[in-house]
């Protein structure tokens, strides 16, 4: 009798604490403190990519990503992987929050990115200079956040609101790698992947980036809403260790679509000097500051392979490189295009920041340290005997819009935080400095 008692009493609790439990999942998921997002570098097309996964039930996108782009969009083909999609409608309230170019239809069958009475974006493709009206509209996404160690995957979460996309034209794909469908926008709009997921999420508006250098195996990240970044085996927090610039405000829009006034929404910064091994280059300091115009100054670019610079700021750099890779007893061969000086690969070290040759350091407003590029982020391999200084001519004739753009291949393995809360752009020591990369293995 007792033991029969026992027994329902075990049942009993053990149901109570069954039902406990699934409510306690339900209700009390601690809120994520940070969201991740993947990077891979698609290596014979130098382009990074993300994965998201979208609608329910959920199915994976991958996506490259473009800091100047200002919103996601991708293939949606027929749409059967998209069943909870919706079309947003001209003139609704998110339609007017979304940097909108009126109203778009479609004479074709309805799916999803074929909708009458939608919402139209201008989508880009820098890669192919193509750019498409098409209606946005919204489907589910479902995210990983950061672990509380900082060092893995924590919970996945379905994003409390629809996120907000386009689905492209085919046609949209030309020049993106295979292995993806479209673009993932980061730059400082309303409906870039950072800023929907802050808002959603309720954190602070930051991103950061660590861009990895190795084909698809290895995983950078996309941080979202700061927190830390630990990276085995230097097990601290590079957070607390990144040296900040302000983010400068360009007056003109660079989109290739936008009202007469808008101001710029990628990310400039401000450069002061630039040296080879602590020796000043000459640069003409007019060029290194926006005019009126919107002309000049300094932006990053995940969309440029390597760092393009002004002919006469390129010039002066190779003219300095040479002189102090000569000292350095690296020998000259013949120039591989696109790129100006060339190297034996046999009369050059390696070490653990990649090949021993001249510092080059960018000097930036407000900071007493430099984003110093070691021959990890200077030198590219062209051949097995071959390597070249990893920065390109942007012309001179026309003048470039943007003097200096720095490319992927420069911002490889540092930690980039993008802090939109108080406008500063902060920049980690190389993390193959500390003898680790922004490849982990902690994401899918
Ligand atoms: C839609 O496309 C998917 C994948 O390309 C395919 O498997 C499916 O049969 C298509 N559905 C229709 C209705 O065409
Ligand atoms: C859009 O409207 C036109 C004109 O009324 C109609 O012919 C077409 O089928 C509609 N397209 C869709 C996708 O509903
Ligand atoms: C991508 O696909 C196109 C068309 O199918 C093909 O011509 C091209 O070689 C492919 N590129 C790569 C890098 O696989
Ligand atoms: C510096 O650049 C500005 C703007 O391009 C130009 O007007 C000026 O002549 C240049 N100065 C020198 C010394 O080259
Ligand atoms: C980002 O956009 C917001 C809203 O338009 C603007 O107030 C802010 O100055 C921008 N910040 C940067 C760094 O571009
Ligand atoms: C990195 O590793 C090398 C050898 O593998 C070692 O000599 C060096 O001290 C390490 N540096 C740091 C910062 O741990």
């Amino acid at each position: 009798m007792s033991s029969y008692i026992h027994y329902h009493l075990f049942i009993f609790s053990l149901t109570i604490l069954l039902l406990f439990s699934i409510s306690d999942a339900k209700t009390k998921k601690p809120k994520p403190t940070a969201l991740v997002f993947p990077i891979r570098k698609d290596v014979d097309s130098n382009q990074y990519y993300t994965t998201i996964e979208f609608s329910t039930p959920h199915n994976f996108k991958n996506i490259v990503i473009d800091l100047g782009g200002q919103h996601t969009w991708f293939n949606c083909g027929n749409g059967s992987d998209l069943p909870t999609y919706r079309p947003i409608r001209c003139g609704s309230k998110k339609c007017t929050s979304v940097n909108n170019f009126g109203c778009v239809g479609c004479n074709l069958p309805r799916k999803p990115g074929c909708t009458n009475n939608t919402c139209g974006v201008a989508s880009y493709n820098p890669y192919s200079n193509d750019l498409y009206a098409q209606g946005i509209g919204e489907d589910a996404v479902y995210v990983d956040s950061v672990s509380n160690n900082g060092l893995s995957i924590g919970l996945s979460y379905h994003s409390p609101q629809p996120y907000l996309f386009s689905c492209a034209h085919p046609d949209l794909l030309r020049g993106l790698t295979n292995s993806t469908t479209g673009m993932a926008g980061l730059a400082n709009t309303t409906t870039s992947l950072h800023t929907q997921m802050s808002t959603q999420f309720n954190l602070p508006h930051k991103f950061a980036i660590c861009m990895p250098s190795a084909s698809s195996y290895v995983i950078g990240q996309i941080f979202i809403g700061g927190g830390m970044y630990i990276y085995p085996p230097y097990n601290k927090d590079i957070a607390a260790e990144l040296s900040t610039t302000p983010l400068v405000i360009n007056p003109v829009s660079t989109a290739p679509a936008y009202t007469e006034g808008d101001p710029s929404d990628e990310y400039f910064i401000n450069v002061k000097s630039i040296s080879v091994d602590h020796k000043l280059i000459v640069v003409n300091s007019s060029l290194l500051s926006i005019d009126k115009q919107g002309n000049g100054g300094t932006k990053l670019s995940t969309i440029t392979a390597y760092t393009k610079l002004e002919t006469s700021i390129y010039k002066s750099l190779l003219n300095s490189f040479n002189k102090a890779a000569a000292l350095k007893k690296m020998k000259r061969v013949a120039s591989v295009a696109p790129f100006g000086a060339c190297f034996s690969s046999k009369s050059i070290a390696s070490s653990e920041t990649g090949p021993v040759v001249p510092y080059i350091d960018i000097g930036l407003a407000g900071n007493s340290q430099n984003w110093r590029f070691y021959g990890a982020n200077s030198m590219v391999s062209v051949n097995k005997d071959v390597m070249c200084l990893a920065f390109v001519d942007a012309g001179s004739k026309p003048k470039p819009r943007t003097s200096i753009v720095i490319g992927g291949y420069q911002m490889e393995n540092y930690v980039i935080e993008f802090d939109l809360v108080s406008s500063k752009l902060g920049i980690s020591t190389s993390l193959l400095f500390h003898n680790t990369t922004c490849s982990q293995s902690l994401l899918r």
